[in-house]
C-alpha cells in the first residue's frame, strides 16, 4: 500500500455546523491563508497534520451549489461531515444531505471513509453520538468506514482524535 502524504479532504455539513471553525483549529499551527471562491461557494484550506498534507475543501451547505460538488467528489481521498449536535430541527436536512452524498455515482461506488464530528457537544441540548448515528442511520453505511466524535470546536476538544481516524483510513 502507497503511503500518501496528500490527500483531499471534503469538509461537508450544513450552515453553521461549524466547518470553518474546525479547519480553523488545524490550521492554527501554521500561516496558510485561506483561497476564498465565494462565486462556487466553497473554501480551499491547506493544513498539515500526523505527517500528511490535507487540503480541505470547505464545502456550503447551499443546495444551489451542489450541482458543483460532483467535481470534488471524484478526487477527494475522505470525508468529514460536521453536525451541529444541538440543532435537532434540522437533523432531518442533515440526513437528506447525508443520502444525496453516499448515493452521490462518484462516490457510492468507492471506499472513502467517513468521519462525522457531533460537534457543539458544549451545549447543554447536544444530542450523544449513539443518538446522533440513529437519528442519521449511519447504520446503514455499509460500504465505507465510518467513524463518530463528539467534538467542541471553539476549545479544539475531539477535534485531533477524529482525524487521527480519517488519516489512518486513508494512509
Ligand atoms: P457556514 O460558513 O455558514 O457554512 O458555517 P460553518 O459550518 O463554517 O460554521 P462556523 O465554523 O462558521 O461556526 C458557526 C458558529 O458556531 C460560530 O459562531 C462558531 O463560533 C460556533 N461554533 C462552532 N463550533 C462550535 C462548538 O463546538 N461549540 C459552540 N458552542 N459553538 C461552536
Amino acid at each position: 500500500k502507497v503511503k500518501r502524504d496528500k490527500m483531499t479532504i471534503l469538509v461537508l455539513g450544513l450552515n453553521n455546523s461549524g466547518k470553518s471553525t474546525i479547519i480553523n483549529h488545524f490550521k492554527k499551527s501554521n500561516e496558510q491563508s485561506a483561497i476564498m471562491v465565494p462565486t462556487v461557494g466553497f473554501l480551499i484550506e491547506q493544513f498539515y497534520t500526523m505527517g500528511v498534507s490535507i487540503k480541505a475543501i470547505d464545502m456550503s451547505g447551499a443546495t444551489r451549489y451542489r450541482n458543483l460538488w460532483e467535481h470534488q467528489f471524484k478526487n477527494c481521498q475522505g470525508i468529514i461531515y460536521v453536525i451541529d449536535s444541538s440543532d435537532r430541527m434540522r437533523f432531518v436536512v442533515v440526513k437528506d444531505e447525508l443520502d444525496l452524498v453516499l448515493q452521490h455515482p462518484d462516490l457510492c461506488n468507492r471506499i472513502v471513509p467517513i468521519l462525522f464530528y457531533g460537534n457543539k457537544s458544549d451545549l447543554d441540548d447536544s444530542l450523544s453520538n449513539v443518538k446522533i448515528a440513529a437519528a442519521l442511520g449511519l447504520e446503514n453505511i455499509k460500504e465505507k468506514p465510518w467513524h463518530i466524535c463528539s467534538s467542541n470546536a471553539v476549545s479544539g476538544e475531539g477535534l485531533d482524535e477524529g482525524v487521527q481516524w480519517l488519516v489512518q483510513q486513508i494512509r
